[in-house]
């Protein structure tokens, strides 16, 4: 078992080089099945998440070469028509792209149902709804997802979502680029991972129109050809250091962001009384004066993201008086509560809403990361306690966090990994 080991107390103070974003290569890497000829990605987080799938790509015949830490040259000309390798795909949720990969590359697919984070329930029947709108049929074939085209191919369509999904967005924008005719999504997402994985696919060739808006509009072509794609900085890797300087204390320059993505973060963390300072590429987070409590409601781009949930809470569990956050995404995401409670904050939860009155500090002791936003909420109020925080369960946070060890050290933090034998292997996964 991976542990973290932080000595808290000490402000953060430095910059900080934001990676590529993961829900943006976690559609890009699986979208390259599409293409034929080699897609040279840049900018690609060196993180767990990633490091599975291209294990997956590489498993189906892909040709990758990796030109740096985070340059790829991914060739999937010669890919076999084949399963996709279960035990891997059900570790990642991201694997639910292959099926739009796979059917549109090979129209059909069989993939394992992912797998993912306990927030509660988290069907994909709308990505399912999507395929077979664009005439795909869809069975669960012991534990599998089996989609197979008709003869005639795959028939654009007009796809209209129930529930605002990211993930369905973007697999039915993949397994259309390559349909016949137009398909419409419809109540379409609008997050930044969105527009990139649209950005990549028409860097290789195809037609997608509208990404970033409610209506996505992707006419289908014969093929797509190789190309050179840089993925666009993480917005929730940049909001969480954003966090961690509002939360401990300090003067953090945030480098390679885009300040547009931040917009809702910034404006919250300066309602609570953080001074933020946007450049055209970078954020400046200062905070020496005390933390004012605020309200949140997660809800999908351009609202308050639910993976920076955690994190804004422990802000809000060190500011004065009572703040609220409530959960528009999922079911259930409070389950980090009870660990921050442990350290002494004050936290009750109802279901979707917590209520955090605000302590003056908390104290350092053994948490665990529930999952992998949860567990860059323990590292935050572990920085911001006062004694030793052990966080146990660390590999959620390296999934997607790349060298947070490091990034956090050069600030000033005093932060260690520990590999300790473990006695009670947890594999549930993340994403
Ligand atoms: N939903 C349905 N049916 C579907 C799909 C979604 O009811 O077919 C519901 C979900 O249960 C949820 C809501 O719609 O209540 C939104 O889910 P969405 O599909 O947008 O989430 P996702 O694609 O499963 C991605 C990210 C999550 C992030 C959410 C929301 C990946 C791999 N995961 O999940 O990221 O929380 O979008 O922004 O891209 C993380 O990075 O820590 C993480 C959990």
């Amino acid at each position: 078992m991976l542990k973290y080991v932080i000595h808290g107390g000490e402000p953060l103070n430095g910059k900080v080089l934001i990676s590529g974003a993961k829900n943006a290569a976690v559609g890009i890497l699986p979208a390259t099945l599409l293409v034929k000829g080699t897609c040279r990605i840049e900018n690609v987080p060196d993180i767990s998440d990633i490091r599975l799938l291209l294990q997956i790509l590489d498993e189906m015949g892909a040709d990758i070469r990796r030109l740096g830490a985070n340059t790829l040259e991914i060739d999937c000309t010669h890919v076999r028509d084949s399963v996709a390798p279960v035990e891997l795909v059900r570790r990642i949720r991201a694997s639910y792209y292959l099926i739009g990969a796979q059917l549109g590359r090979f129209g059909h697919a069989t993939v394992a149902l992912p797998g993912g984070c306990n927030f509660g329930p988290r069907p994909i029947d709308q990505h399912i709804k999507g395929f077979e709108a664009i005439g795909a049929n869809v069975e669960l074939v012991s534990g599998c997802i089996v989609a197979k085209a008709p003869e005639t191919g795959l028939q654009g369509a007009r796809v209209n979502l129930d529930v605002v999904s990211v993930g369905a967005t973007m697999n039915i924008m993949i397994g259309a680029v390559l349909a016949n005719g137009t398909t419409w999504i419809e109540n379409a997402a609008k997050e930044p991972h969105i527009v990139d994985l649209a950005n990549f696919l028409n860097a290789m060739g195809a037609k997608v129109y509208g990404a970033g808006t409610d209506v996505i509009r992707v006419r289908g072509v014969k093929s797509l050809h190789g190309g050179f794609y840089s993925i666009i900085p993480d917005q929730i890797e940049a909001g969480t250091y954003m966090a961690a300087a509002a939360a401990v204390g300090g003067d953090v320059l945030v480098q390679n962001v885009i300040p547009k993505h931040m917009e809702c973060i910034t404006a919250k963390l300066r309602e609570m009384g953080v001074e933020v300072t946007e450049y055209e590429d970078a954020i400046r987070v200062v905070r020496t004066g005390p933390l004012r409590r605020a309200n949140v409601k997660t809800m999908p781009y351009p609202g308050f993201p639910t993976d920076m949930q955690s994190q804004v809470a422990v802000c809000m569990a060190l500011a004065e008086g009572i703040s609220i956050i409530t959960e528009g995404i999922y079911d259930t995401r409070f389950r980090y509560c009870a660990e921050l409670n442990r350290m002494g904050a004050s936290i009750q939860v109802d279901t979707k809403v917590a209520v955090i009155d605000g302590v003056k500090q908390l104290h350092g002791c053994a948490v665990k990361a529930c999952d992998l936003r949860a567990g860059a909420a323990m590292v935050i109020a572990g920085l911001a306690a006062d004694g030793t925080t052990t966080v146990e369960d660390v590999h959620f946070i390296e999934r997607g966090y790349e060298c947070m060890i490091e990034k956090l050290r050069a600030l000033g933090a005093d932060i260690s990994r520990l590999e300790v034998p473990d006695q009670h292997p947890d594999v549930s996964e993340a994403g």
